[in-house]
Order: structure tokens, then sequence, then C-alpha cells
């Protein structure tokens, strides 16, 4: 014969909390109520959250701490939550505080006293724990794959542009030619970098906390292995009072998606800046990008900007979680509460804006033919011509670059480029110049010669292409 269930009765007569009020007589004040509720946001976490119950009920169940009806009916009652939740049935209540004992309430509603069998060993300080890393190793696969596929649109784009040429800026002044497919396979080396940064991550926040319970573990034969084992842990975390505080992966997640960030806002910086009217480099088309409601002529591309923005978030959340975390001492603090907005903002700022630059790169257009008209301009071939004069006519490399600087005065001067300089006109400053110096002196003859290993020519390029789908794809 079950018990009654008596300290929930009287906690619901006088108002204070059914899931911890024995002690209480009065109910908390609305403000404290409002504070302290955190269900508003941590209902995301709810598929995490019993996906541990059922583990722990499995497990107490295998050590003989459940019974097997006992067990049986939790995890019906347990799917049955889930059910609801999933179809927007499920009444959450702030006065349940959290995503934890809103499930458990509902539980013992379904299936009476059992339900609150189904917290022995355990607290909401490692259930909280658990359902966080959970959730952000969800996060991390789906980011991963995500940032696979941005790497996708990328290498396919710089297969397309292996050949076309750009200029490369240093100082966004023009330095030397380029080919748009290298600068793009740029990008897919830095989110290559940002995958296995996330992996890293990932492997180290594998452990379970499960079963550290409040914090000095629990006088119950539970079996954390088994837990950590089912939940697809490498193992259990080896000391409690670590299990219960620690937020190193969340803040470690957030780092990963910051430097992201750095990368999806540079090329987001680049993409307002190809598209703007004096660049004109790429364009994009009305699917990614806005109108004015006064310039009827206007195109912004507010999907580059708002990716630029959104990184802004990411980091602030770096910031707010390091805050939070720097002042306290072991083990749990309600503080730690304040970690999910910031993380759940990030990683939904960040998958957005892996989304929109996946989007944008597979919806460009390159225009050619601006960009090589740009490359060519601004003596962009001065250095092909200091380094001729290395090889062929043996200067060192500094007279070279003071003989080139000479070359450059007077094509300035003349309003004309480097290549329409007669030949006496460059044997006066330097007479062991002769006609063979004209062929490299075009964007083609300069991007082609750079086939150094990691450089831009376009056979280069295309082989880079070939081994970054080998090496990410
Ligand atoms: N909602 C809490 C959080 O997010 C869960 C843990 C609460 N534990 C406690 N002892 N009050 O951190």
């Amino acid at each position: 014969m079950a018990r009654k269930n008596t300290t929930a009765r009287a906690a619901k007569k006088n108002g204070s909390n059914t899931m911890w009020g024995g002690r209480y007589k009065l109910g908390p004040s609305e403000i404290m109520e409002k504070i302290n509720a955190s269900i508003g946001f941590d209902k995301r976490l709810y598929a995490q959250d019993i996906a541990g119950s059922v583990a722990h009920a499995e497990m107490l169940v295998a050590r003989g701490i459940l019974t097997a009806k006992d067990g049986a009916a939790i995890k019906r009652g347990l799917k049955q939550v889930q059910g609801e939740i999933e179809s927007g049935r499920f009444k959450f209540s702030t006065k349940l505080e959290d995503i934890h004992f809103n499930v458990e309430a509902r539980l013992t509603d379904l299936i009476g006293p059992a339900g609150g069998r189904l917290h022995t060993g355990r607290s909401r300080n490692d259930q909280i724990a658990l359902d966080v890393r959970l959730w952000v190793r969800d996060t991390i696969d789906k980011i991963e794959a995500m940032l696979r596929d941005l790497q996708e649109a990328l290498i396919k784009r710089a297969d397309q542009y292996s050949a076309t040429i750009m200029p490369g800026f240093t100082h966004l002044q023009t330095a030397q030619p380029i080919t748009f497919g290298h600068h793009l396979l740029a990008y897919v080396e830095m989110f290559g970098r940002d995958r296995s940064r996330f992996a890293d991550c990932r492997a180290r926040l594998n452990e379970s906390p499960l079963g550290a319970a409040a914090l000095a573990g629990t006088p119950h034969p539970i079996d954390r292995h088994r837990t950590a084992k089912a939940l697809g842990f490498d193992g259990p975390m080896a000391n409690s009072l670590d299990a219960v505080s620690d937020r190193d992966y969340v803040i470690e997640f957030i780092a990963a998606a910051s430097i992201t960030g750095v990368h999806l806002s540079r090329l987001s910086e680049e993409i307002v800046i190809w598209c703007s009217a004096p660049f004109r480099f790429i364009s994009l088309s009305d699917a990614f990008t806005t109108g004015s409601s006064i310039m009827p002529q206007k195109r912004n591309p507010d999907a580059a900007e708002l990716t630029r923005a959104k990184v802004g978030r990411i980091m602030g959340a770096f910031v707010a979680l390091c805050t939070i975390l720097k002042g306290l001492p072991l083990t749990y603090g309600k503080d730690m509460q304040e970690d999910k907005e910031p993380l759940f903002d990030a990683a939904d700022s960040l998958e957005l804006g892996i989304a929109a630059m996946a989007g944008m790169i597979r919806d460009l257009k390159a225009n050619p033919v601006r960009m090589r008209a740009v490359a060519s301009a601004d003596y962009s071939v001065a250095t092909d011509l200091a380094d001729w004069l290395v090889r062929k006519v043996g200067l060192p490399f500094r007279q070279a670059h003071h003989v080139t600087g000479r070359l450059v005065g007077i094509a300035s001067d003349k309003g004309v480029d480097l290549d329409k300089l007669t030949l006496a006109e460059m044997q006066a400053v330097e007479p062991a110049i002769d006609r063979s110096v004209f062929k490299v002196l075009t964007v083609e003859a300069s991007v082609a010669a750079r086939k150094s290993f990691g450089g831009t020519a376009p056979a280069n390029v295309a082989r880079a292409v070939q081994e970054a789908r080998k090496r990410f794809l």
C-alpha cells in the first residue's frame, strides 16, 4: 500500500513549494518566484532531462534500489511526459521552478508515488549538470555538421573560381593579384580549425556528472559507470564536487563559438565590402538581400551584416559566463542557473550565422571582369617586376625593390600601368632590363607564378580543392 504524500499535500495548502516545502510555512513572495524560476528557458532541456532520468531509473532497478514495477512505471510515465511536451500539451508551471520539477511533478501526477522514487541517489545539482552537458554535446554535433556544410559550399565555389583573378589586400590596399578560389579556401581552413576546437571540447566534456548527487555522493549503492555508459559518456566524473560545479564545457563551447564567430564576421565584412558599389566584386540575389523603403535602387547585404553583428552576442555570452563563474566557491551556486540564457543565445546565434553564411556562399555570383580590372590597377604586379630583377638580372632583392619603386614612380607620374612603360624608359633606370620583362607584368603571369606550396596559382588552387575535399568532407 503506497503511503500518501503528506508533505506535498501540506505544501499545496500553504502555498510553499511541493517539491521542497516540507519545512516551509509560507510560499515564496511573487518576486522570489520570479527571480528563482528558470522554466521559461530551461524547458529547452526537456529531452536531455528525460534521457538522464530514464538512464538513472534503469540503473536504480538494476541495483535493486527500485522495483522493476516502479522502474517500468517511471519509464512509461516519462515517455508520456515527453509526448505531452513535444505535442505542446504540457502545462509548464513557474511555481515548479525548473524543468526537473516540472517533469517530476507531472510524472507523479501520472504514476503516483513511484514518481517520487526517481530522485533517489540524485539531486538537481547533478541533474542540471548532466542536462546541460548533454545539451552542449548534442549542439556541438549539430554545429559540427553545419560547419562541414559551410565548408562544402566554400570548396565548391573555390573550385568554380580557382582561376578567377582578384586583388589580394593587405591593409585593404591592393597588394598582389590572387585567385578568388584561393581566398575562399582560406576560410575553409579557418572553419576546419573551428571544427577541431568543437571536437576537442566534446571529447573533454564527455564524462558524466550523474550520481554526484547534491555534492558529496550518495549512500545508495548506485552505479555511476552504468549510467555514464548508457548516456554515451566515456565514464563518470572522478570527483563529485567537481561534477556539480564544473561549467568549463559551457565556457569552452562559447569560446569555440566565439572564434568561429570571428571567422564568420570577417567573411561577412568581406561580403559587405565586395557587394558595395565601389567594389562590385560579387552580387547576392533577391534571396539574400533586402531593399530600402526609400531608395528603390538599393540592395542591402543584411544577412552578412546581421551575421557580423550576432557575433557580438556570442562574445558577450563568453564574458557573461566567465563573470558568473569566476566568483563562485565550490560547489553548486544558484548563480549557475544564469548560464543557460547566454549559452542558448550563443548557440542560436552561431547556428543562424553559419546557416546564413552557407546560404550566401551558395547564392553569390562573382564579377570576374571587375575583379580582374581592380587586380590589375595600382601596380599590383610590382613585386613580380622586383622578383624578375632578382632572378634575371641578379640584383639583390633590396636593390630590385628600389629599382621597381623608381619605375612605379615614373609610371604613376605618366598615369600608366607598368607594362605601358617603354623598354627605353625602363633601361634608363636599370640598363640590364630586356624585353622579356613584359611577360611577368600581367596579373595572369603573376598568379600563375605563385606555385610555392600554399600559394595562389590556379593549378595550386585546383589541387588544394581536391585536398580540402579529402580533409574536410
Ligand atoms: N534550475 C537549476 C539550475 O539551472 C537547477 C539546479 C537547482 N539546484 C538547487 N539546489 N537549487 O541551476
